[in-house]
């Protein structure tokens, strides 16, 4: 017999953004609630530029605990919390939002979710002591924080306009340093990690032109692009001979605050998750 669950116990969450279509997280966290025995849901919802402020204050009426956030709404999400968590407003964006008392929290898991990340697929990898970050957004932002305060002691920022790497490094202060993108290939014989913060490579997007002969032996290789799974940098990597690190591992740890905030359980990225993902993204042509 199907188990009676009052409306008090079921609990919702679900990811907002636009577009929203694509998304994967719900794909997760129906995966944990399943696994948890609790009953609930994760949704996906189209919310428009213009109407994140009418969804939040209709988020605890239709029986929402939460929600993650995505593009365009992680810097106005940030701005409509009334409580941050201090890494959130260091990263200026939120992703994942629930409420306390009936208030509305802000939290960004982004550049947590990166270091759980490597410690599962990649371990050790932060005895690097110099990386060579690829872009200047949101991403690399998150990324360079993680690697920061696991002790990488350089890092290398090249971007395609490099005012936008100034701006980013002068954030940091002097441990992170600002090129254009032509000296990658220069500096990547000093890095013991090489991180692609960039869409470049993603299925549908410009491939990323960059040849890793000049890569230090031994280095890290990490993309957070995971549409395909396999990159045409990390392909490149790994035929060289250089331990690598997919996308996917950001997107399945990114998510796992979110779910404690929600549903209070702390799930865990197994592979049979990952293998889930995985296949959708294969589905998807990656
Ligand atoms: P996110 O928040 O996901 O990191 P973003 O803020 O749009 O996204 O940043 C995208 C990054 O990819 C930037 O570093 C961008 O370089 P610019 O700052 O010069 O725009 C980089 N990028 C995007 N398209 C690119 C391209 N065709 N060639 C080189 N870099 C590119």
């Amino acid at each position: 017999m199907d188990q009676i669950v009052s409306e008090t116990e079921f609990k919702r969450a679900c990811v907002i953004g636009s577009p929203i279509a694509h998304s994967r997280s719900p794909l997760i966290h129906n995966y944990w609630l399943k696994q948890h025995g609790i009953a609930g849901s994760y949704d996906k919802i189209e919310v428009k530029p213009g109407e994140l402020s009418a969804f939040f204050a209709s988020m605890a009426t239709l029986g929402f605990a939460g929600c993650n956030v995505t593009v365009p709404h992680k810097e106005e999400a940030l701005r409509l919390a009334k409580h941050r968590t201090a890494r959130a407003d260091e990263f200026g964006a939120a992703n994942t939002i629930w409420f306390e008392d009936g208030e509305l929290c802000a939290d960004n898991t982004d550049s947590h979710g990166y270091e759980m990340s490597l410690d599962q697929d990649a371990p050790g990898w932060d005895s690097a002591e110099r990386a060579l970050v690829l872009g200047a957004g949101g991403a690399s932002r998150a990324i360079i924080a993680a690697l920061l305060r696991r002790g990488v002691e350089r890092i290398d920022l090249v971007n395609r306009s490099v005012e936008r790497a100034e701006e980013l490094a002068r954030l940091f202060g002097k441990s992170v340093r600002a090129f254009g993108f032509e000296r990658a290939p220069a500096l990547m014989k000093d890095a013991d990690l090489l991180v692609n913060t960039t869409a470049l490579g993603m299925l549908g997007k410009e491939p990323l032109d960059l040849s890793l002969d000049t890569l230090k032996e031994g280095a890290l290789v990490s993309d957070i692009v995971y549409v395909p799974l396999e990159t045409g940098l990390l392909k490149q990597a790994k035929a060289r001979s250089h331990r690598v690190a997919g996308g996917l591992g950001m997107l399945l740890h990114q998510a796992v605050p979110g779910f404690v905030y929600w549903f209070g359980a702390a799930p865990e990225v197994t592979p049979a998750l990952r293998a889930i993902l995985e296949d959708d993204v294969r589905k998807a042509g990656g």
